[in-house]
């Protein structure tokens, strides 16, 4: 592991990085649960298709050390729903994050613990702050293009993807009429406290 600084550039037409420790690949397969159209999930199974990639630049786990790279959600839908990340909330809540849109269209759902939520748009030279405490799913709403953005966030915050993955994030983002609509995810309640 550098400890010295160090330099990396990132392709945007290429889409990857010079130089990266991780490259992790997500396929449909990895999402089980988290499409409303079940049907729609089955039958894209046996094809797999990748949904998203991630190419990270590896840092310590530590406070004070900053993870980065990008990430790469492809173009489809799993009924009407669009291709997207798994989502997570960090495991240590109190850590943000910040996004920058290379490439592409889409938005990112977020929400507290305590069910507020917003959507924030994604394109071209767009920077979002996502505070901490709120979970986050990045969602590619182009018809053919990649969505590719920056991040980077804290090397302590970790990922806790079991809370997202009991019911989902409470706004879906689908494609109704030809048109990009967010709507009630009809799996998610209230948490009882
Ligand atoms: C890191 C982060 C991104 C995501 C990436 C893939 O905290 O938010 O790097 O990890 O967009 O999404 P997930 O991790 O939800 O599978
Ligand atoms: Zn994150």
């Amino acid at each position: 592991m550098k400890q010295h600084p160090f330099t990396f550039s990132i392709s945007v037409p290429d889409e990857t990085l010079s130089e990266y420790d991780n490259h992790i690949v997500r396929r449909l397969s990895a999402m089980v649960g988290q499409y409303q159209d079940a049907q729609a999930f089955t039958a894209m199974l046996s094809q797999d298709p990748v949904l998203y990639e991630v190419y990270e630049i590896k840092r310590p786990e530590s406070e004070g050390e900053l993870m980065n790279g990008i990430s790469i959600v492809h173009p489809g839908k799993v009924g009407e729903e669009y291709f997207m990340t798994k989502g997570h909330f960090h495991t240590v809540l109190d850590t943000a994050e910040v996004y920058y849109c290379l490439k592409g269209e889409g938005m990112m759902v977020m929400e507290t613990p305590e069910g507020e939520w917003s959507i924030e748009e994604l394109h071209p030279g767009c920077v979002l702050y996502v505070p901490p405490r709120w979970a986050h799913r990045s969602v590619n709403t182009g018809q053919l293009v990649n969505l590719v953005t920056f991040f980077i966030y804290p090397g302590n915050a970790g990922h806790d993807y079991g809370t997202i993955e009991q019911q989902g994030f409470r706004k879906l983002v689908v494609e109704r009429d030809g048109r990009v609509q967010v709507i009630d995810n009809p799996r998610w309640h209230p948490k009882e406290r």
